[in-house]
């Protein structure tokens, strides 16, 4: 091989190498949005984990008689998750209830402790029960054996204002654990 072949080569080696370093450099950076933007969807739930439940308005105490029954409510809100903003979307749903003569109100989240599913109130009104899988509550939310649910209905705070308007803070919890534990 002559001088000039060898140095033809060598220029060429190297002119293969800037291409295939241009190609990894360009391919790397082609992958960088996706990787921010599901790095961003992963995080973004850890990043409101801070968010404290807040009380929400639900009725009023004429809306709940004092004869021990449960009534079932909407809970409702503004809702925001990372890309939109929905006005007034029903979040969850609650029962009240108020014994008689009594101006105190318990609330009970509806969604079932076992999977989540929503908590009925059966036909005679005795008690409440899960149409997924047969969890049956007394009307005070505990369990009534045999039942798949881990744990009683969950109960939740509430405020009644002087004008009689009722308030639940409203939180969801993890299912199918025995503790209540709040989610994020
Ligand atoms: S989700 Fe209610 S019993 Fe299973």
């Amino acid at each position: 091989m002559s001088r000039h072949e060898a140095v033809s080569d060598s220029a060429e080696a190297r002119r293969g190498f800037l291409a295939k370093l241009l190609a990894v450099c360009c391919g790397g950076l082609a992958t960088l949005p996706p990787l921010v933007a599901g790095a961003w969807m992963i995080l973004d739930p850890l990043r409101r984990r801070g968010a404290a439940a807040t009380f929400l308005p639900v009725t009023d105490l004429a809306s709940v008689p004092d004869d021990g029954i449960p009534r079932q409510f909407a809970v409702v809100t503004d809702r925001v998750d990372a890309w939109t903003g929905f006005a007034a979307e029903p979040i969850g749903a609650v029962y009240l209830r108020r014994e008689q003569g009594s101006d105190t109100v318990e609330a009970l989240s509806a969604t079932c402790p076992h999977a989540g599913c929503f908590v009925e109130i059966e036909s005679q009104g005795k008690c409440f029960r899960c149409p997924c899988h047969n969890s049956t509550f007394t009307l005070d939310g505990r369990i009534v054996a045999p039942s798949p649910s881990p744990r009683a209905m969950d109960g939740l705070e509430c405020q009644i204002a002087k004008n009689g308007q009722i308030a639940v803070k409203w939180q969801n919890y993890y299912t199918g654990i025995a503790e209540k534990v709040a989610r994020p």
